[in-house]
């Protein structure tokens, strides 16, 4: 099911650390981690390479490191924030019970054309909440970024 961010606004403004994994560590999943450590979750990130790339930003910001897997079982919440075709290869189940913040733009040149998305047969969104049943799909606006 997608759900609209402000569902969840309440949840982390309300004073309660959450812990927050980000998969994807590049301008989205940096900018998430470093606003939610500064709202005083905990947070860990992660990418699709050894997590000791992401020793700098961990010094800088105060983040967690690990695995997508590491990731995926650490957060309350997960951001997910990759290119879009590689959320859709994200193993089934790993998501199961997580609050999924799903940033995926889909870019067909960088994503390779998906049928359904170019008739505008589905969203986004919409694809990847049916890969992850289990998972409670939201896609931030613009004005649910300031809530993190
Ligand atoms: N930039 C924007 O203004 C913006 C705005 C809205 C939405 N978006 C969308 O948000 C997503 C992320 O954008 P971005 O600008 O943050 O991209 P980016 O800077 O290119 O970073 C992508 C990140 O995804 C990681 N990654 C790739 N495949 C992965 C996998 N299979 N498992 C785990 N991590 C993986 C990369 O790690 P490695 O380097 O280790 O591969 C990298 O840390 C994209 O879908 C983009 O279209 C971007």
């Amino acid at each position: 099911m997608v759900q609209t961010a402000t569902t969840y606004t309440a949840r982390v403004t309300d004073g309660v650390a959450m812990r927050i994994a980000t998969i994807g560590a590049g301008n989205i999943g940096r900018a998430f981690a470093s606003l939610a450590i500064e709202a005083g979750h905990e947070v860990l990130v992660s990418n699709s390479r050894d997590p000791k790339t992401l020793d700098q930003f961990a010094r800088e910001s105060g983040a967690l490191t690990g695995s997508a897997d590491d990731a995926a079982a650490f957060g309350d919440l997960v951001l997910v924030a990759i290119p879009f075709v590689r959320a859709l290869e994200l193993e089934q189940g790993r998501l199961a019970g997580k609050i999924v913040v799903d940033a995926n733009n889909y870019y067909p040149e960088r994503d390779g054309a998906i049928r359904e998305l170019d008739d505008n047969e589905i969203t986004t969104s919409e694809l990847v909440a049916r890969r992850f049943p289990d998972a409670d799909w939201s896609r931030p606006s613009t004005r649910s970024w300031p809530a993190t």
